[in-house]
């Protein structure tokens, strides 16, 4: 088996090879954890729109256990927005259940790849959930079962492997979307990286954008596609295979994978290069992508990645890095406002400062050249969305403590002076931080930028050195880990007060903090003494207030049948044409269909039907539309036929489930006649 860190962390059940590396014992799993295709609000742009609508590729949980004689560690990266304290509390309390003392909050890292296109509603704080309009259990049973299913997968089949580090550098997939705040930090800071947005071990924000209706993995799901799929072979269908890649979010903060860069929508002119905005108004600045589209963007993003991933991973195991020495693992809740830290103040000195209640800035509110302004802060005034209406009686003005604290952030939110109905902010965080041999993988409750990564990684490698580490180690961040708190900027780029300093919810000395808690998470690894695991974290499941409404009941159109095809495909495509069918459908809340799909594509083959596609391939789409207001539903699916298939029979089937009055859930499904697809069809 040989397992590549850095750039991806790709296993793949193989030969072993040399022993000179260390063997570690290595177990990977997947599984998936797509929520609801309908109605729900998709988690990432703070924005009420859109609401799910479909599927273009799911979503999955891809777990890797690493253990040595003495201590195993559980990394997991999901393709969710972000990972929430309530999801890792709830994955901890059932793995313990099944396998006691094994895993704990300590040894599992959660961490999101921040695609923008999962159902939201599955985060335990207000104000995240307010553009869902509160909790969605749905969302949060699919994720969490997902994620404690790929990790059983892993633990069943740990195999003796040895581990491959490499480091690239990928470029023309992302830039910085907030120069303007990177050309705050020093020079010669700003000298030792030739890219702006540099990191090595790190790929881009999403691609699909906030007007995208389908659940999407985004582009580096996209690219774990690929590479599964080019190990595993095209007849495995995705997430089945038993090799599994995952392309790992680090410090993406800044990142944006629209190359185009942004412009002003209405003149075509660059926009404002300090506040990004066009007339004064940010949503006419918007950046675009390198394709035609957003789903043709995903692709080129993906594919980028995975190309370098290939590249890096095709290299012989004499051209990488094999780690070497144990599994360590350090873990602490800390309570970020009560953080006290030493910095360096320019006038006074060694100064202590402490940092900040909860707040959001109104550069959080305008949102950024990826999504623009969007939250609902039309304070006073009811809107369309009722949480919203709810709770937004419950502002309050912000103190003068916290503004003071705070500045020079203009306070919009002061969300750690509001309680009611409960926390709208997290106050405790997780800190941790996983070693295997020279590799260190930081995980991180947040979205640290370029600058504000590349210090903590530097931090920690000296202070593994300084510690008596080896000289070769490196750190790794994983972004969006455990518990969301949005953002880390460096104390420059807090001054300049874009979008992601706005969203600096603990004040300017945020990333000081994380600096002096990550290195005492190193000095715990090799000094060997371990932490006390400060306060526990709160769990709100009690407290959720959830208004959306259910299914209420599903219908078939006059004299139709659910599953009926009500229209077929065209007879005959040819490659690179699109084909499309529409079906009766139910409700997709009523089934999520997990680890099954609501679509195939067959190929006919000596009389016998074989499915080449599901609703997880790239170039399949199932789409969901309600077409009446008492309950009747259609289900339009699509295939863009590869350029490379081969001349045959073809049909598709649409699978889901339908909700009667009493209440009760039925499947059903439904065929097209079939189709020939012949690349010389007129
Ligand atoms: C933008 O707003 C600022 C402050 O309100 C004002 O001084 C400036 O003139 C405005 N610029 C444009 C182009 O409207
Ligand atoms: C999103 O992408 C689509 C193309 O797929 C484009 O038409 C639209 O303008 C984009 N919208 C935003 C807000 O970026
Ligand atoms: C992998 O490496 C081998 C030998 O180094 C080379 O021949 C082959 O083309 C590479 N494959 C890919 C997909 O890059
Ligand atoms: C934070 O500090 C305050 C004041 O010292 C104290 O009352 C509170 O208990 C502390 N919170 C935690 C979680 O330690
Ligand atoms: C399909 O598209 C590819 C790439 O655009 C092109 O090379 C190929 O000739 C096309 N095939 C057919 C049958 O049109
Ligand atoms: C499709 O529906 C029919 C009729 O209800 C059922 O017999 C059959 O098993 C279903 N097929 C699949 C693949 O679910």
């Amino acid at each position: 088996m040989k397992f590549l860190a850095g750039f991806v962390l790709i296993a793949f059940v193989a030969n072993i090879c040399s022993a000179v590396p260390t063997t570690y014992r290595v177990g990977v799993g997947i599984a998936d954890v797509t929520g609801p295709a309908a109605d729900i609000n998709t988690m990432g742009y703070a924005s009420p729109s859109p609401l799910t609508s479909g599927i273009h590729t799911r979503l999955y949980s891809r777990a890797f256990v690493i253990e040595d004689d003495t201590n195993r560690v559980v990394f997991v990266s999901v393709d969710v927005g972000m990972i929430d304290q309530s999801v890792k509390t709830e994955v901890v309390k059932r793995l313990e259940a099944t396998y006691q003392d094994k895993y704990s909050a300590k040894n599992v890292v959660l961490s999101g790849t921040h695609t923008h296109s999962g159902p939201g509603g599955y985060l335990q704080y207000v104000l995240l959930i307010i553009t869902s309009k509160g909790w969605v259990q749905q969302s949060f049973e699919a994720i969490v079962d997902g994620i404690v299913e790929s990790i059983r997968q892993a633990d069943i089949n740990m195999n003796d492997a040895n581990i491959y580090y490499a480091k690239d550098i990928l470029v023309d997939a992302n830039i910085n979307r907030s120069p303007s705040s990177y050309l705050n930090n020093p020079a010669y800071e700003r000298a030792k990286g030739t890219h702006r947005c540099n990191q090595l071990v790190r790929g881009p924000s999403p691609s699909m954008n906030k007007t995208n209706q389908y659940i999407s993995s985004d582009n580096k799901g996209y690219a774990g596609l690929l590479f599964e799929g080019a190990i595993n072979g095209p007849q495995v269908m995705p997430g089945k295979g038993p090799f599994v890649a995952a392309f790992a979010s680090s410090n993406l903060g800044d990142v944006s994978p629209n190359t185009m860069g942004a412009k002003c929508i209405d003149t075509g002119l660059p926009c404002d290069f300090v506040s990004s905005s066009c007339n004064n108004r940010t949503q006419l600045c918007i950046a675009f992508g390198p394709g035609k589209d957003m789903v043709d963007s995903t692709r080129i993003i993906g594919d980028k990645q995975f190309q370098k991933a290939w590249n890096m991973y095709n290299k012989s195991d004499s051209e990488l890095e094999a780690l070497e020495g144990p599994v360590q693992f350090a873990h602490q809740f800390v309570d970020m406002p009560n953080y006290t830290v030493e910095v360096q103040d320019p006038v006074n000195g060694p100064t202590t400062v402490k940092l900040c209640s909860p707040a959001l800035g109104y550069a959080f509110a305008a949102g950024c050249v990826d999504g623009a302004g969007a939250f609902d802060f039309t304070q006073g005034t009811t809107s369309g969305n009722d949480f919203w209406n709810l709770v937004a009686t419950a502002l309050v003005e912000p103190s003068e403590e916290v503004q003071k604290c705070h500045a020079p952030k203009p306070v919009l939110l002061s969300t750690g002076e509001i309680t009611w109905p409960y926390a709208w902010h997290p106050t405790v965080v997780e800190t941790q931080l996983l070693r295997i041999g020279q590799l260190m993988i930081a995980a991180v409750p947040g979205e640290f930028t370029t600058m504000a990564g590349r210090r903590l990684r530097e931090a920690l490698d000296s202070e593994a050195v300084k510690n008596g580490g080896p000289s070769n180690t490196k750190t790794v961040i994983a972004g969006l880990s455990n518990v969301y708190s949005h953002y880390i900027t460096t104390f420059e780029e807090y001054q300049m007060q874009r979008y992601e300093a706005g969203s600096v919810i603990y004040g300017p000395h945020t990333l000081s903090a994380y600096l002096d808690q990550y290195k005492k998470l190193t000095q715990s690894i090799f000094k060997n003494e371990p932490l006390d695991d400060g306060p526990s974290p709160p769990f709100l499941l009690d407290n959720q207030i959830s208004l959306v409404s259910g299914v209420v009941f599903d219908r078939p159109a006059f004299e139709r049948e659910f599953g009926d095809c009500l229209v077929q495909p065209y007879p005959f495509v040819r490659p690179n044409e699109t084909v499309t069918a529409t079906f009766v459908a139910g409700h997709p809340r009523n089934d999520l269909m997990t680890g099954k799909t609501f679509m195939t594509v067959e190929v006919k083959e000596a009389n016998n039907w074989k499915v080449i596609r599901t609703d997880a391939h790239f170039d399949t789409f199932f789409f969901w539309e309600r077409t009446s207001a008492v309950g009747q539903s259609e289900a339009h699916l699509r295939w863009i036929v590869p350029a490379d298939t081969p001349d045959g029979d073809y049909r598709i089937s649409h699978f889901g489930y339908y909700k009667n009055i009493d209440a009760s859930i039925v499947p059903y499904n439904g065929t097209t006649e079939s189709f020939k697809v012949a690349a010389g069809a007129a």
